[in-house]
């Protein structure tokens, strides 16, 4: 049995099977040959989310396994009394032959041994997000043909943002130039976060974007996670905008995870480089679909 809550879960062999499989899923889509009677899943998320958790949905709905929701579990499920993760764990799974789970707690991902079935991390506090940096991945691969030597620009929330700690790991793995402009107050925060040498990935200072982006094959955006500061968070953060992106290579893509905020202007949603709102949601949804095939049958 194999859960997938981290990066390191997979192989880059299991990372380029799941491609094949994404790929087959795009060819076929919204055909589905399987099945897979008899099987039912749960989606368990402690808190709020749009794409993944209905991106999950929608994948369970296409491999016709019946899904169980939970889309504000602390309200809802028995966390609201106290119960533990280990017992939450224990119980949803003699319910369901697969678990999604999102919760504020970072260490929850060591409480899902006490599940008998697989689980995927839909977000561990501001730990990781490993679906979501597959679909970035593969949006990429999609978008530009190769990874090889691709310099990647991150900008944002580095510390907090989850999606970009799990991203980051995918990027090293495929032998991508990896450069970040945090906001104003985050000065190496993904180094620290991930416990890196202090600029093992070079930094752009924010009025130092623009010129940059003549340079960059990928420019991922993120929003500040507001939610995860306690009180104060007044600081400088790049703005894309019409202006602003001006010279961005033809040949590249602007990601985001979303939701996104002041972060890039709507004007900029346009642009065909901007893969955010169309692209790269729907990737998520065959990622999902090829993820689950992936892991029931490794059970
Ligand atoms: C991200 C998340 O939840 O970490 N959203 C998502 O799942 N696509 C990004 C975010 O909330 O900023």
């Amino acid at each position: 049995m194999k859960n997938f809550l981290k990066i390191e879960d997979f192989s880059k062999q299991e990372i380029d099977l799941i491609f094949k499989i994404i790929n087959q899923v795009k060819l076929n889509y919204p055909f589905n040959p399987s099945k897979n009677e008899g099987l039912t899943a749960i989606n368990f998320f402690a808190e709020p989310s749009t794409r993944t958790r209905f991106s999950f949905e929608r994948a369970f709905y296409y491999l016709n396994i019946p899904v169980m929701t939970s889309a504000d579990a602390f309200l809802s499920s028995s966390l609201k009394k106290g119960e533990s993760l280990k017992d939450t764990f224990r119980t949803l799974s003699q319910y369901s032959d697969l678990i999604v789970f999102r919760h504020p707690d970072e260490n929850w991902i060591d409480y899902a041994k006490y599940s008998r079935v697989p689980v995927i991390n839909a977000g561990n506090g501001s730990g990781e997000h490993p679906t979501q940096a597959l679909l970035d991945l593969y949006t990429i691969k999609a978008e530009l043909g190769n990874f090889d030597n691709k310099k990647v620009l991150i900008c944002g929330d580095l510390h907090y943002g989850r999606t970009v700690h799990s991203l980051i790991k995918l990027l090293e793995q495929n032998n991508c130039k990896i450069f970040t402009c945090p906001s104003s107050c985050q000065i190496d925060s993904v180094e620290s976060f991930l416990s890196l040498p202090n600029s093992k990935y070079p930094q752009i200072s924010i009025e130092d974007v623009p010129d940059f982006l003549s340079e960059v094959d990928v420019l991922y955006m993120t929003r500040t996670q507001t939610e995860r500061f306690n009180g104060h968070y007044d600081f400088e953060i790049f703005k894309l905008n019409n202006k602003t992106i001006n010279k961005l290579k033809e040949k590249s893509v602007i990601l985001h995870p979303l939701p996104r905020n002041e972060e890039i202007a709507e004007e900029v949603d346009d642009d065909p480089r901007a893969a955010y709102h169309e692209r790269q949601v729907k990737n998520g949804l065959y990622t999902r679909i090829a993820l689950i095939k992936y892991l029931l049958e490794k059970r």
